[in-house]
C-alpha cells in the first residue's frame, strides 16, 4: 500500500508543466521558431557575474572537504552571519545568524513554516491569484487553507474579504508581493492597512496570527522597489529564494528569517529547524550557501525582462488587449482573456501555438499569465498570432 495522497500529487497533472512540456514536443514537430511557449517562470538570463566569480573564488581558495561537506543544519555559520549582515545592512534592522534557516529554495522555506506553525485545525489565508504549490505545502502540513478571490483589477487585498476571513483557527495570512501571476507588488499603504488588521484581529482572537512573506521576486520590480514587509507587521516570518533574483532556479537556494520581533521568535526558528529535519530539508546545498551569502542583494541583468514588459504592453496593447495594468513586477504578464471563460480563450491560443497558462489556475479566472522571462525575439514572433487571436473574436 501506498499513500493515496501523494499517489495523487504524483499523477495530478500541473497546467503549467503540461503545458512546457506540450511546447517542446511541439517544437520537435514544427520548429522551436514557431511555438511562443510563455507558460514557465524559468529566468531567462544569466547569473549576475559576481556569482560566476564568487564560485571561482569559492572554488580555488576553500578547502574542498570544507565547501562540498555538510555544514550545521541550519545552515553554515559563517554564511549566516554574513547574510545576517547583508540583510540588517539593506532593511535597516539588527538581524543576527541565529535567525536565519537556509534553505533548498523558497519551495522548502515555505514547507518549513508551514509544518513548524501547523496545530490541527488550523487555517491559512491566502489572496488570489496564487502560486499554486501553496495550497499543496499547507494541506501537506496538514492545514486548512482559505483561498480569498482576488481583488480586480489591481489585485492588492480586499480588505471587507479578508476582514471577514480570519477567525479563531487563522494561523497565518500568505501573502506573495511582487506576486505571481498577477505581478503586483503590494503598496504601502496596502502593507500598513493589513499590519492594522491582523494587529487588530490578533488582539481579539488572543494569539498571533502570522503574516508569511513569500518573496522570491523581490529585487523584480518596475518601479518602486518592494517594500519590506516586517516593518509594517512584527509577527512576519520570511521566505526567500535566489531562484529568480540571481538567477539560480537549479541550485535551489533560498531561507527562512524569523526576525526577533515575531511572537515566540525563538520557538518558531526552533521548529523551523524541527521541521527541516522532520522533512529531510537540513543542510541547503554547501557551495551555494556561500554564493547566495556573498551575492545577497544583486541581481541578475533583468533588463531584458523590462524591455519584454514594455514590448507587450504596447504591441498588445495596440491589437485591443488590455493592458491598462501592467505588472508592477515579477515576469508575468496577467492578461484579461479575449471572452470569461479563460481556459477556452487559452485553449484557443494553444491551437496557434501560442502557449499561455489559464489565471483559472491560480485562483483568478478571466486572465492568462504570460511568462516574459523569454528572449525578446520570442515576444516579437508572437505579435502576429495574438493579432491572429483577436481576429477570431472578431475583433481587429
Ligand atoms: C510565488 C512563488 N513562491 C515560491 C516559489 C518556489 O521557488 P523556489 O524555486 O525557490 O523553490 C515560486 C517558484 O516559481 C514562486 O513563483
Amino acid at each position: 500500500m501506498f499513500s493515496q495522497r501523494c499517489y495523487d500529487l504524483g499523477t495530478a497533472r500541473s497546467v503549467i508543466r503540461e503545458l512546457f512540456e506540450y511546447g517542446k514536443l511541439r517544437a520537435n514537430e514544427v520548429g522551436a521558431d514557431k511555438v511562443f511557449d510563455f507558460s514557465i517562470g524559468n529566468p531567462s538570463v544569466p547569473p549576475p557575474p559576481a556569482v560566476e566569480e564568487t564560485l571561482e573564488r569559492l572554488l580555488t581558495t576553500v578547502d574542498p572537504l570544507t565547501l562540498h561537506g555538510y555544514t550545521s543544519a541550519q545552515g553554515d555559520l559563517a554564511v549566516r552571519e554574513q547574510l545576517a549582515a547583508s540583510l540588517s545592512r539593506r532593511f535597516g534592522h539588527p538581524y543576527e545568524a541565529s535567525r536565519l534557516y537556509l534553505t533548498v529554495g523558497a519551495a522548502a522555506a515555505l514547507c518549513c513554516v508551514f509544518h513548524a506553525l501547523t496545530l490541527p485545525g488550523d487555517e491559512y489565508i491566502v489572496f488570489a491569484p496564487y502560486f499554486p504549490e501553496y495550497k499543496v505545502f499547507m494541506e501537506g502540513a496538514g492545514a486548512a487553507v482559505n483561498i480569498l478571490p482576488p481583488r480586480y483589477p489591481d489585485f492588492q487585498i480586499d480588505f471587507a474579504a479578508l476582514d471577514g476571513a480570519v477567525n479563531e483557527r487563522t494561523k497565518a495570512v500568505l501573502i506573495n508581493s511582487p506576486n505571481n501571476p498577477s505581478g503586483a507588488v503590494y503598496t504601502p499603504e496596502t502593507l500598513t492597512a493589513l499590519g492594522e488588521l491582523l494587529t487588530q484581529k490578533s488582539r481579539k482572537y488572543g494569539h498571533p496570527i502570522y503574516l508569511i512573506s513569500d518573496e522570491p521576486y523581490r529585487e523584480l520590480t518596475y518601479g518602486a522597489a518592494t517594500p519590506w514587509v516586517p516593518d509594517f507587521y512584527s509577527n512576519t516570518i520570511v521566505c526567500y529564494s535566489y531562484s529568480k533574483s540571481l538567477s539560480l532556479p537549479g541550485e535551489r537556494i533560498g531561507y527562512v528569517l524569523v526576525p526577533p520581533e515575531a511572537a515566540d521568535a525563538d520557538a518558531v526558528y526552533a521548529a523551523v529547524a524541527g521541521a527541516g529535519r522532520t522533512l529531510g530539508y537540513v543542510n541547503a546545498p554547501s557551495l551555494f550557501q556561500r554564493v547566495a551569502a556573498q551575492c545577497d542583494g544583486l541581481c541578475a541583468d533583468t533588463s531584458v525582462y523590462a524591455k519584454n514588459r514594455e514590448l507587450l504592453t504596447d504591441e498588445l496593447g495596440k491589437l485591443g488587449y488590455d493592458t491598462s495594468h501592467p505588472p508592477q513586477g515579477t515576469f508575468y504578464y496577467f492578461l484579461p482573456t479575449l471572452e470569461p471563460d479563460d481556459v477556452t480563450f487559452c485553449e484557443k491560443a494553444k491551437a496557434l501555438d501560442l502557449l499561455l497558462v489559464p489565471g483559472s489556475g491560480f485562483g483568478a479566472p478571466g486572465y492568462a499569465r504570460l511568462s516574459f522571462c523569454v528572449p525578446t525575439a520570442r515576444i516579437e514572433g508572437a505579435i502576429p498570432v495574438f493579432a491572429a487571436l483577436v481576429k477570431q473574436y472578431g475583433r481587429s
